[in-house]
């Protein structure tokens, strides 16, 4: 008789406990963000810094496309940023950090492992929708720059190698899209299918975000 009440009380206590949350996670389903109105193709990394993409339903591998990202991530996390090429050296690197009540965005570059420095080759919309919180920052943007970069472009009817990467801490001077920052206690790499993130309507979602 025991030995049932404490299954039983076990088996409650387990259906009582919270789901426990398994990192990285890829998402099945579209994230849609309640401000922006813009849904995305969303991967969560072990940091727990959510990295989401969308890009035009309409976007070919002949030319380059915007895409809009958006980084949620909890207030430990001082940086976060995407490697589009899948690796840290010779790709544009979008960063993005809390700054106040809003998150900036730092256009980035680098040759190698060395702090990456300010990128020209891609321009960037930050949307109304980024904001920092109690719990977290989250950073919107739309990149012009971010789908092509050496004379190739990323495939988006194709899985693409993505990387990310994060500190705990925060940048130097958190106004400044320029400022220093020290190196990644985080980072990874994952295959992200770029079809999954089309977004019917792109252009016209994004104007309205
Ligand atoms: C002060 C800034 C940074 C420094 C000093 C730095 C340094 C390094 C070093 C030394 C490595 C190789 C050793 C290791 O695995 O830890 C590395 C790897 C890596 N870093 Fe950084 N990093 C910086 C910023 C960034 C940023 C902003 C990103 C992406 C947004 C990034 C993405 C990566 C990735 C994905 C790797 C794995 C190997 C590779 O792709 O080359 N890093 N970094």
């Amino acid at each position: 008789m025991r030995t049932q009440l404490t299954a039983l009380a076990l088996a409650a206590s387990v259906l009582a406990a919270p789901a426990t949350e398994i990192l990285p996670r890829v998402s099945d389903a579209k994230v849609c963000d309640d401000v922006s109105k813009l849904c995305y193709s969303e991967y969560v990394a072990f940091s727990g810094v959510s990295y989401r993409i969308a890009i035009p339903d309409t976007a070919t591998a002949t030319a380059p496309y915007d895409i809009a990202l958006s980084i949620v991530a909890p207030k430990a996390i001082g940086w976060a940023g995407i490697a589009w090429g899948g690796a840290m050296a010779n790709n544009p690197l979008t960063l993005g950090w809390s700054n106040a009540a809003t998150a900036i965005v730092s256009s980035r570059f680098t040759t190698g492992h060395t702090m990456p420095t300010a990128y020209t080759g891609a321009s960037y919309t930050t949307l109304p929708s980024s904001k920092t919180n109690t719990t977290h920052w989250q950073l919107d943007v739309v990149c012009t720059g971010c789908s092509t970069w050496s004379g190739k472009t990323l495939d988006p009817g194709a899985a693409a190698s993505l990387a990310f990467a994060s500190s705990t801490t925060a940048p130097a001077d958190p106004s400044n899209n320029a400022s220093r920052f020290g190196i990644h206690n985080a980072k990874g790499k994952w295959s992200q299918d770029m079809s999954a993130a089309k977004l019917a309507g792109f252009a016209t979602l994004v104007q309205a975000a």
